[in-house]
């Protein structure tokens, strides 16, 4: 009883109940975190995952500058019932590069993290331009102004400058070539041998259609490789992480 006693001081005095409770939330927030520190890496590498091209990363942007995350996310949790519609869960190394992440908080719309070569580029032109002609009870914006806008990638070296910044590993070849690279994935004329040496698997061709590199090319570009670079036919979860 008289370890119990001591116990009401502490209750019955407010001042020192405080700098106790903080002192044990102090030691107890150190014990997770600071190890935390001490390990290299806390994302489990997994192959085929690489940072977004020039033009990916582009459309990337303009992903979420229209706000796409609020209706969509690009997290599928690793339940029955998403797996069985999306596909296999998300890895923690597939959005590795994503800055910032772009898991999304609500599903107006579906999950996007598989969305790539899910559907045709005119699939996807025809839904952006008028999401109604393609799904007529859908309540999906129009974005059919992202055809007119023309892009000429002169900006792109500052964006993975600014990735590089936080943490992605673009090289400096990457960065000479950003511009080069922006232009050659849209061309299905160009020489994309450099581009595909130093972004494996990038899809090269004519996104939109038109002649005119423009944000809809970059945007679509972003969407079919969305869930594609982790090959999961062959992938095996490391059961000792
Ligand atoms: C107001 C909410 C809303 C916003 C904002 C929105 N979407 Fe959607 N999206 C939807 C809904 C609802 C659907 C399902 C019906 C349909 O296919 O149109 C959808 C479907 C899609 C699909 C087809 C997915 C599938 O698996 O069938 C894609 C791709 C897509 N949206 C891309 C985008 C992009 C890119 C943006 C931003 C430029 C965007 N959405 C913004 C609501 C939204």
């Amino acid at each position: 009883m008289a370890f119990l006693d001591k116990h009401k001081v502490i209750e019955t005095h407010a001042t020192l109940l405080l700098v106790l409770s903080f002192l044990v939330v102090t030691i107890g927030g150190l014990v997770q975190i600071v190890p935390l520190f001490y390990l290299e890496n806390t994302i489990e590498k997994v192959e085929g995952v690489r940072p977004y091209s020039p033009m990916e990363l582009a459309g990337r942007e303009i992903y979420v500058r229209e706000g796409c995350y609020v209706c969509h996310s690009q997290m599928i949790r690793p339940m029955r019932d998403e797996v069985e519609r999306y596909g296999h869960y998300s890895l923690a190394a597939e959005s590795m590069y994503d800055h910032p992440f772009q898991w999304g908080s609500k599903r107006t719309g579906p999950d996007l993290a598989r969305v790539g070569g899910r559907y045709s580029d005119e699939w996807h032109v025809d839904h952006l331009m008028d999401p109604q002609s393609v799904v007529p009870e859908s309540v999906m914006p129009k974005y059919e102004y992202l055809m007119g806008n023309k892009l000429d990638g002169a900006h792109v070296a500052d964006s993975m400058w600014a990735n590089q910044v936080v943490g992605v590993p673009y090289t400096d070849e990457m960065m000479q070539n950003a511009v080069a690279d922006f232009a050659a994935q849209a061309d299905p004329n160009a020489d994309s041998e450099g581009l595909l040496a130093r972004y494996p698997g990038a899809q090269v061709r004519n996104f939109d259609g038109q002649a005119a590199v423009t944000e809809m090319d970059a945007l679509i570009a972003y969407l079919q490789v969305l869930g594609t670079m982790v090959d999961f036919s062959t992938f095996q979860p490391d059961p000792n992480r």
